[in-house]
């Protein structure tokens, strides 16, 4: 009746021009050499040289990996470890999406632990905190700034795979919405509809409790309302500054209270057709809804609200329809497939997506609907 409630997060920092706090949060972690992950897209949007500039004036030395792979594979992951283990360091920043950051935890964790990472995937396999990491998120997506996940592609076995582990939760987030006003609008678009997902399906969430619930509306109030000025015009300050703090309380529930079986199907819908992840969940997402809905009437009642439908002297029933049109119109408004076909992908994968979608018990224990092998195959026929 009275369930056990508890809300994990590092320490969290949110506001314009936060990027400029860098040094201090340095130095308040005892940090002097410094290793900086990040990617091709971010130092040519301009973003590196935000962090250099106060680095150099406080005269902390830095090395850089900016090498990251969208949706980063092993040997990326390998590859960047091997760069940092030629330098000193005490403190890991990673600056970009959440490719940058999933790849920042495991080289912090690497580098000072001899480990094999094909041993780390699972659930808390990684015992030992690395060295101190900061994030600085640059897409307003993944919310990995305050989660225990990391995210590889393994091309061997052609699946990506995740090591979820407390130990590699980041020290600090530095939420900076002015580092995402350079995403062009399809990055925005489909880094944003990952953040929504996670909102909603953390609201709906087994494990949701009553600390994770407010943030998960909230954030679902946020996107919905943000995620299309944000596309349409990059420099709406508002805009990315709500889909900043969106996406980071929806990290937040995501690392909580979990998410669900739009996130088990998106494994083998991104391993087999190379997707983006935001693209890999939202082609899914609401046949998935439809799916599931009859299991969570009343908090679909208040997805609606958070979505700005009216909703008054309906019956609920009618509310749940409305809840997922409005979901469908936001994706359709940003410009995002909305089903498999859309991708390339062919109706001949679909048994073996949900034979592999179901292997993902941690995710589809989490969601309120028990799903079957046969249930996932409908709902995936229902994506075609
Ligand atoms: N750790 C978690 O909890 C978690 C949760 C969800 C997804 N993921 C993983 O995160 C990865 C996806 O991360 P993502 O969606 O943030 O995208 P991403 O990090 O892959 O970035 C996508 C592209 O956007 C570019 N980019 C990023 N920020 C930019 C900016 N401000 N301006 C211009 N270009 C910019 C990058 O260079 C890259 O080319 C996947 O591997 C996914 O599986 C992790
Ligand atoms: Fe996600």
């Amino acid at each position: 009746m009275f369930p056990i409630a508890r809300l994990r997060t590092p320490i969290i920092i949110l506001g314009m021009n936060t990027v400029s706090l860098i040094a201090e949060e340095v130095r308040k972690l005892g940090g002097q050499n410094v290793f900086i992950v990040t990617d091709q897209g971010v130092v040519q949007a301009g973003l590196l040289e935000k962090i250099l500039e106060p680095l150099k004036k406080e005269k902390i030395s830095y090395a850089i990996f900016d090498q990251v792979e969208a949706e980063p594979s092993i040997e990326n992951l390998l590859a960047a470890t091997q760069k940092a283990r030629t330098s000193p360091v005490d403190l890991f920043i990673g600056l970009g999406g959440g490719s940058v950051m999933d790849t920042t935890k495991m080289v912090s964790v690497l580098q000072v632990h001899d480990l094999d990472i094909r041993e780390l995937f699972g659930v808390d396999k990684v015992t030992k905190p690395g060295l101190p990491t900061i994030m600085l998120p640059t897409t307003s997506g993944t919310g990995s700034e305050v989660t225990r996940n990391a995210v590889f592609t393994d091309k061997r076995e052609n699946l990506k795979k995740v090591v979820s582990s407390q130990a590699i939760v980041p020290t600090v987030a530095i939420v900076d919405p002015m580092l995402t006003v350079t995403m062009p609008p399809p990055i925005t678009a489909t880094t944003g509809i990952d953040a929504f997902i996670h909102a909603v399906e953390s609201y709906l969430a087994i494990n949701a409790s009553p600390l994770t619930d407010p943030l998960a509306w909230e954030a679902t109030r946020l996107i919905a309302a943000n995620l299309g000025p944000a596309v349409a015009n990059g420099q709406d300050l508002v805009a990315r500054y709500n889909m900043s703090l969106g996406s980071l309380m929806a990290g937040i529930t995501l690392n909580n209270a979990g998410v669900g079986a739009v996130h088990a199907l998106a494994y083998p819908v991104g391993a087999e057709y190379h997707v983006p992840h935001g693209i890999a969940n939202v082609v899914t997402f609401i046949p998935t809804m439809e799916y599931i809905s009859m299991a969570r009437i009343p908090k679909f009642v208040q997805l609606a609200a958070a979505m700005g439908e009216p909703i008054a002297g309906l019956a609920p029933r009618e509310v749940v329809n409305r809840a997922i049109g409005a979901m469908r119109d936001l994706i359709e408004k940003v410009g995002l497939p909305t089903r498999l076909r859309d991708i390339g992908a062919t109706a001949d994968r679909i048994p073996y997506m949900a034979q592999a979608a179901f292997k993902e018990k941690r995710l589809l224990g989490n969601t309120p609907r028990q799903l079957t092998e046969e249930d996932i195959r409908k709902i995936f026929e229902a994506s075609f």
